[in-house]
């Protein structure tokens, strides 16, 4: 019977999981290892600030960057609902004050008080993403955006991994412009 309840529960999770991958149109698929200390090492943050994760997934990025920036307020969204409840429970076990999470569609979340946005989406929802933060992003906001670049914004700062894919991380500041060409480095090689 015991054995039922779990394999019920390890297939509604699948679903669940496979549904909302097509309804939001990426996976929660977390960041390596590699990408997520080069995010925190950089992170734009100042303390008292806040800064939100858009779709923070299992809370790979979230629970490191709060873990380094303990006098920032990280504030986690996601809409897929067991990456969800698991970073409340991570939240719970780790007794993260400086978490707080929402389970809701990130495209309808207030970008007023944002400091850092940070975020590891898809191409569409980068798009969207870009309306959103130049409709509501403070000027002189940051955001972090890895793997995918913010449409026809120019980053202050890109840095390289040395990974398979030499993973881009792009920071943007809101309403600056860095006006320079080509601004990628490779990882500690960091240029403005
Ligand atoms: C590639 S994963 C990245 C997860 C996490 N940020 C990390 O780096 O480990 C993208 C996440 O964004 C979430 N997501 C996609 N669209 C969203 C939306 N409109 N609102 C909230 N979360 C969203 C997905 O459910 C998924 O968990």
């Amino acid at each position: 019977m015991f054995e039922w309840v779990i394999l019920c529960f390890v297939c509604l999770v699948f679903v669940s999981i496979v549904i909302d991958t097509l309804r939001l149109g990426i996976s929660p698929m977390p960041s390596s290892l590699a990408v997520t200390s080069v995010v925190v090492k950089q992170l734009p943050v100042e303390v008292g600030q806040c800064c939100l994760e858009a779709g923070c997934g299992w809370g790979t990025l979230l629970f490191a960057m709060a873990k380094q920036h303990p006098d920032v307020r990280f504030v986690g969204v996601e809409a897929s609902i067991f990456p969800y409840l698991f970073c409340v429970l991570r939240k719970m076990f780790t007794r993260t004050e400086n978490v707080e999470l929402c389970w809701q569609d990130v495209f309808t979340y207030p970008f007023g008080r944002v400091d850092v946005l940070v975020c590891y989406l898809f191409p569409a929802g980068m798009d969207t993403l870009k309306e959103k933060c130049e409709d509501e992003l403070k000027q002189g906001a940051y955001v972090v955006s890895h793997t995918f670049r913010v449409p026809t914004w120019e980053p202050v700062d890109v840095v390289r991994l040395h990974d398979l894919y030499n993973t881009p991380v792009y920071t943007y500041q809101w309403g600056v412009l860095s006006g320079s060409g080509d601004t990628s480095s490779l990882v500690g090689e960091k240029n403005s």
